[in-house]
């Protein structure tokens, strides 16, 4: 049996012999274009036409010929693929499985079972469509063609998770619909409905702090992207779940009011160990021993913050320190990681006397008004393996060109794209001496849907460059520590150990609901300066 890959990764692996080289990016894109149109042949010359449009009709039939060589040498005798003189054709064998044959028979058969309002098969058939999409159709590819089936197939999974959501929560499997609703947040990080939806859902649950932290993430996502604030419907949201009564109401617990700026004024509390490694780990990589470092933990744990801290640091020391961070999948631009850091200042100065060999390379993905670059030309240029290797060189060498003990950041790393990982393999494989460190945060928590970012890091684990450190949740003492900083009043021992349980020691949770007591007690005193201190319920966080 053959299994064929177009969603998330390119692969084509036989059952006997494991992963079969196709010699060619562009005879697996191939396939793709034949998949997409299964069981209607798709005439040479508009194939031709499609892939090498800037080249003659004779050169690019030529093309297609040699691709398609390559591809009959990797299918063997397998049947699906259909080729006569005039046109080729791809059809579904029972010997061969494409995933996005798989997605699209699944999808059809869920749709189906709506119609006649069987809620079981909708949930089989759905899922199994969804365990399909393990990322976009094609990363890394950027032909017109293909970019029109990739948003169709990705629009067709999300209305899945919706409709994954909707039937679990109507047979009552509201756990079963939060897995639905998480991932579609992932593939739509920009539509606030998917955060209502989780939050609606992790409410119900009684995980009020988990509903709260979607709400900072929606919040932190749409402000770095869009540098907008959730609308009045998520605000509104965020209201209900905070209103809602808790589950254990004896947790109560009496928070003083305290002045605003102790709010935002908490330093890093505890983590003494974990910095201690970070900042070991920066020293040895600043002095020429590049690294990779990733800082992991479950959502909310103090990851970015940690990581934050150790940028401060680099800064104070002259380093060049240049950040960014990913986003779910759908609207992830290959690469956007990489080209937030070749735009930082220093590392722009520094290209601007590269070799221009490997100016043009950083030109194609950031291109300046002074280079007068073109994005298009780097968008095609990754096509091919030979081009896609000088090109992920030339932005390596851009980075090591800038000679200065350099950090740069890459926030959920959980979000990033394979083309990203890749280059991150490539480069930390090519800065033998420089002094350089990426250091990045991950979920831990999903990791399960990522099986291409599992893969990658046990590669650079195996490399030896990779360290990993985990990060727990808060002790009792520095959760106390944490909210006595934000709410500028010491806490009775009943009160650290309540906070401590429903918190999970989870900095996010500890921060939020010390600061609900913070405006809850400003408000309370209005229009009195100093009234009676506001109770609230600190809800459990259910880990
Ligand atoms: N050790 C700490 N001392 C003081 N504040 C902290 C600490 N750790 C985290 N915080 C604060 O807790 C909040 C959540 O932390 P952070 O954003 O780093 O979590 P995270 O693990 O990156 O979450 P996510 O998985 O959602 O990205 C932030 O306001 C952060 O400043
Ligand atoms: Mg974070």
């Amino acid at each position: 049996m053959l299994h064929i890959s177009l969603l998330g990764e390119q692969a084509i692996t036989d059952d006997q012999i494991g992963i079969i080289r196709t010699g060619s990016a562009r005879a697996i894109a191939l396939v793709a274009l034949l998949v997409a149109h299964a069981g209607r042949p798709q005439s040479r010359q508009h194939i031709a036409g499609l892939f090498w449009p800037d080249s003659t009709d004779a050169q690019s039939l030529t093309n297609l010929r040699r691709e398609l060589h390559h591809l009959r040498r990797a299918l063997g005798p397998e049947a699906s693929l259909v080729v006569t003189s005039k046109d080729l054709c791809w059809r579904d064998t029972e010997t061969c499985r494409v995933d996005v044959r798989v997605f699209a028979s699944e999808r059809d058969a869920a749709l189906l079972a709506a119609g006649r309002d069987d809620g079981a098969a909708v949930v089989a058939h759905a899922a199994a469509a969804v365990s399909q999409y393990r990322g976009d159709l094609l990363p890394g590819t950027y032909d017109d063609w293909l970019l029109d089936a990739r948003s169709r197939i990705e629009s067709r999974c999300v209305e899945l998770c919706d409709l994954l959501c909707k039937t679990m929560v109507q047979m009552g499997d509201v756990a079963g619909a939060l897995d639905a609703a998480k991932r579609r947040v992932v593939l739509r990080p920009l539509e606030e409905v998917g955060y209502r939806t989780l939050m609606q859902l992790q409410a119900d649950l009684g995980d009020r702090a988990a509903a709260v932290s979607t709400y900072h993430h929606c919040a932190s996502v749409l402000e770095r992207a869009l540098g907008l604030e959730p609308d009045q419907a998520t605000r509104t949201a965020l209201q209900r779940v905070l209103a809602r009564p808790t589950t254990e109401t004896r947790a109560r617990l009496r928070v003083e009011p305290a002045s605003r700026s102790g709010v935002a004024a908490a330093k890093l509390i505890g983590r003494s160990d974990e910095f201690g490694s970070l900042r070991a780990l920066w020293h040895n990589a600043a002095a020429g021993n590049p690294s990779l470092v990733l800082v992991g933990g479950d959502p909310g744990v103090g990851k970015t913050r940690l990581v934050g801290e150790l940028a401060a640091l680099a800064k104070l020391q002259g380093a060049v320190v240049a950040s960014t961070q990913c986003f779910g999948s759908s609207r992830r631009l290959a690469l956007s990681a990489v080209a937030d850091w070749l735009r930082d200042p220093a590392v722009q100065s520094s290209t601007a006397t590269l070799d221009p060999v490997w100016r043009v390379e950083v030109d194609r993905l950031v291109p300046t008004a002074q280079r007068g670059g073109s994005s298009e030309v780097g968008s095609r240029a990754m096509v091919d393996a030979w081009q896609r290797h000088r090109f992920f060189e030339g932005m390596a060498r851009a980075l090591i060109h800038v000679r200065r003990p350099m950090l740069l950041v890459l926030d959920n790393v959980q979000w990033c794209d394979q083309e990203t990982l890749a280059f991150l393999t490539f480069c930390l494989g090519l800065t033998l001496d420089t002094p350089i460190m990426v250091a990045g945060t991950l979920r831990t928590d999903t990791l399960d849907h990522e099986p291409g970012l599992v893969d990658w890091i046990a590669t650079m684990r195996a490399s030896g460059t990779l360290t990993e450190i985990p990060l727990l949740p808060l002790e009792v003492a520095d959760t106390t520590r944490l909210a006595q900083a934000i709410s500028g009043r010491s806490l009775r021992t009943a009160e650290a150990d309540s906070l401590q349980a429903m918190t999970g020691g989870f900095p996010l949770y500890v921060v939020e609901t010390a600061r609900t007591a913070v405006d809850a007690g400003m408000r309370s005193r209005r229009p009195a300066i100093w009234g009676p201190s506001s109770a609230i319920g600190w809800s459990r966080c259910p880990r």
